[in-house]
């Protein structure tokens, strides 16, 4: 990995990532407290004992803490084994509430014969996914207070997903798990270009709630858990959050509708009643809506939705449109003529100036 100090590309050094945190590969997705901890989770390899999950911590508020957010004050909290010792479950992001950090151990697992966590020396992660059909997902909690995997373990019948919408404790007795989910993982394989270039349709994901027991949570045991709809049937893909509202009961998410290669809707989620808000412009594709919060707001959607705008026919035009996050009133559009054909996006990110590390 190359380490770079400032923005000058002369000033990078080589660094050997797994120097300083025993990590092979991380979770796309990072999640922030309100008090700035950041929290990740990684995959490691042991040859004796073999694969594990790493849960990782980024506590400010340790007195070894130097300097900025930076890999080296890292601290690992807790280990989950993999339950196949030299085939790690493939994940992209991960649960956060109040309490726990909750892991998910899907049935797509790398068959790493390489032992590198990333499916061999050459070639791409993808040859060496494994869906395993007949195994069932797995959950684990990991209190954040001190870093103890309960022992209790949970299990649901075969999803996939890359991307969950939140977790909270909605009371002392659950973990609430909102997660954007398939019915197998085929889209991975249909994502690729000789699968797109022959059509549009890949699979679809539907909004799922999973209910965690906790009364049990201490106990050595096994509980099968059942997923549910969130709301009624309703495809969509990258579900975003009031960040303010992570690891705390929310009443909307934020998503792109229906289709995943060329998104062209904009659709608000009321998870407490189905509701669904939706926003098209006729021809164009929308990016990830990304919320942006009114300073000092009160109300979870007093805020507004950021996004691009690409014109089907227009390929070197993209804008930026900001909605009115409570009632989906377009506030403003900004129109960028490029050099050339802007290519549809996958995450967006608001920066402010004063940010430290970036709450999404
Ligand atoms: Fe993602």
């Amino acid at each position: 990995m190359s380490k770079y100090e400032g923005l000058s590309p002369s000033s990078s050094t080589q660094v050997d990532l797994e120097e300083i945190l025993p990590i092979k590969v991380a979770s796309a997705h990072p999640q922030i407290d309100e008090d700035g901890t950041v929290w990740n989770i990684g995959t490691n390899f042991d040859a004796k004992k073999g694969y594990s999950y790493v849960i990782l911590k980024f506590d400010k508020s340790n007195p070894e803490w130097s300097g900025t957010m930076t890999l080296e004050n890292g601290k690992v909290l807790a280990e989950i084994p993999a339950r196949h010792k030299h085939a790690p479950s493939y994940f992209h992001s991960f649960g956060v509430t109040r309490d726990f950090i909750v892991f998910i151990e899907q049935p797509l697992f790398v068959q790493d014969e390489n032992r590198n966590g990333c499916g061999g020396e050459s070639g791409s992660l993808h040859n060496s996914l494994k869906w395993r059909k007949t195994e069932m997902v797995y959950f684990y909690l990991m209190l954040k207070s001190t870093g103890e995997i309960l022992p209790v373990v949970y299990s649901s019948e075969p999803f996939f997903f890359f991307h969950v919408i939140n977790a909270f404790q909605p009371d002392e007795k659950y973990v609430f798990l909102d997660i954007v989910a398939y019915k197998d993982a085929d889209i991975i394989s249909d994502l690729k270009f000789s699968h797109i270039e022959r059509t549009d349709h890949v699979p679809t994901a539907t909004p799922i709630r999973v209910k965690l027991p906790l009364h049990a949570s201490m106990s050595n045991c096994k509980i099968v858990v059942r997923k549910e709809l969130l709301v009624p049937e309703t495809t969509l893909e990258f579900p975003r959050i009031n960040y303010k509202y992570m690891g705390r009961p929310n009443k909307y998410f934020y998503a792109l509708g229906n289709e995943y290669l060329h998104p062209n809707r904009i659709l608000k989620v009321d998870t407490t009643c189905g509701d669904i808000t939706s926003w098209k412009d006729p021809g164009h594709f929308v990016s990830e809506p990304v919320f942006v919060a009114r300073p000092n707001s009160t109300n979870e959607d007093d805020g507004v939705l950021l996004f691009t705008l690409l014109s089907a026919s227009a390929l070197c035009t993209v804008q930026l449109v900001i909605l009115d996050a409570s009632d989906f009133a377009e506030v403003a559009r900004i129109s960028f003529r490029a050099s050339g054909t802007v290519p549809e996006g996958f995450h967006g990110i608001f920066v402010q100036d004063s940010d430290e590390h970036h709450r999404y």
